[in-house]
Parts: structure tokens; C-alpha cells; sequence
């Protein structure tokens, strides 16, 4: 297709091709050509983490990375967090803490917080806050994210 960039990647462990314009986000090739709808878009200009994935273990805003630099690499989407028969601890604390109401910027949370996990289970609150700094929500005031992520902390190292 002229004008188009072929790109070879992987998502959520499977190996994924794409054909993307020069100028399109990964935000846009995930949610307009993969239909992986999951992650959101809220400013589209870097400041609300809504779009947040993981790229290469490093959590990134999809709407400031382009499309064709996900050649070669290994992204994680919120449709990737779970396994096929339970929720990720995140989601499942999420869930049961109350801690999303409109759910638009959900995903950013869940995605950067396992990022958050992964590396150090042991973060305490003033870590998990300042960690999910650049994730914005404007229904839940913040505390009942923070507790949830504090919650999954602990059902993660339970299971370690
Ligand atoms: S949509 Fe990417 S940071 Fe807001
Ligand atoms: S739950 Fe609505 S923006 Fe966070």
C-alpha cells in the first residue's frame, strides 16, 4: 500500500505486522488499525497517561510514541494484563477496592501500576503515588487507585 510503512512487532506475546502512515501514533495504530480499543485516548498530547502501555518493560504514553517505532519491539496493552482464566492481581484489586467510576483512564492505571509491581512489590504509598503521577482521573480523587495498588502489592508477593 504506497504511502504506508510495514511493521513487524510484538503485542501481548503474539508477533503482529501492521501497515502504518509515517505520522500516526501507537495510539492510533492500536486503536484504528489493530482494534485493540482498550487503551484509551484522553489528551492525546502526553499529560493524562490514559494511553499508557508498556514498551520494552518501560511504561510509555502511546499517543507520544509513533506506530513505526514499535519495529522490533515488545509492547503490553491492558488487553495483554490478564490470563486467559483470572484477572491480573491489579484488575481484580480494581475491582473490589471500587477503584474506577467512568473507567476512561483505568487501563493507563492498571498498566502502569503491574509496570510498578513487577520491579518493586514492596512500593509503599508514596511511591505508588508518585509513580502514577502522570496518570490523571477525574472522578475517584485518587485514593481508592492508590489503596488498590497497595492491595495488589501485597496479593502479589503473597503468590512470589
Ligand atoms: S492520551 Fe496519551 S497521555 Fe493522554
Ligand atoms: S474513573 Fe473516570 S477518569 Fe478515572
Amino acid at each position: 500500500m504506497p504511502g504506508k510503512i510495514h511493521v513487524q512487532t510484538t503485542i501481548n506475546g503474539a508477533s503482529t505486522e501492521f501497515l502504518c502512515e509515517a505520522r500516526q501514533s501507537l495510539l492510533e495504530v492500536l486503536r484504528d488499525v489493530l482494534e485493540m480499543t482498550g487503551t484509551k485516548e484522553g489528551c492525546n498530547d502526553g499529560n493524562c497517561g490514559a494511553c499508557s502501555v508498556i514498551v520494552d518493560g518501560r511504561v510509555v504514553d502511546s499517543c507520544l510514541v509513533l506506530g513505526v517505532e514499535a519495529q522490533g519491539k515488545k509492547i503490553t496493552t491492558i488487553e495483554g494484563v490478564a490470563s486467559p482464566d483470572k484477572l491480573h492481581p491489579v484488575q481484580q484489586a480494581f475491582l473490589e477496592n471500587a477503584a474506577l467510576q467512568c473507567g476512561i483512564c483505568t487501563p493507563g492505571f492498571i498498566v502502569a501500576s503491574k509496570a510498578l509491581l513487577e520491579k518493586e512489590p514492596n512500593a509503599d504509598e508514596g511511591r505508588i503515588r508518585h509513580w502514577l503521577a502522570g496518570n490523571l482521573c477525574r472522578c475517584t480523587g485518587y485514593d481508592k487507585i492508590v489503596r488498590a495498588v497497595m492491595d495488589a502489592g501485597q496479593r502479589m508477593k503473597a503468590k512470589r
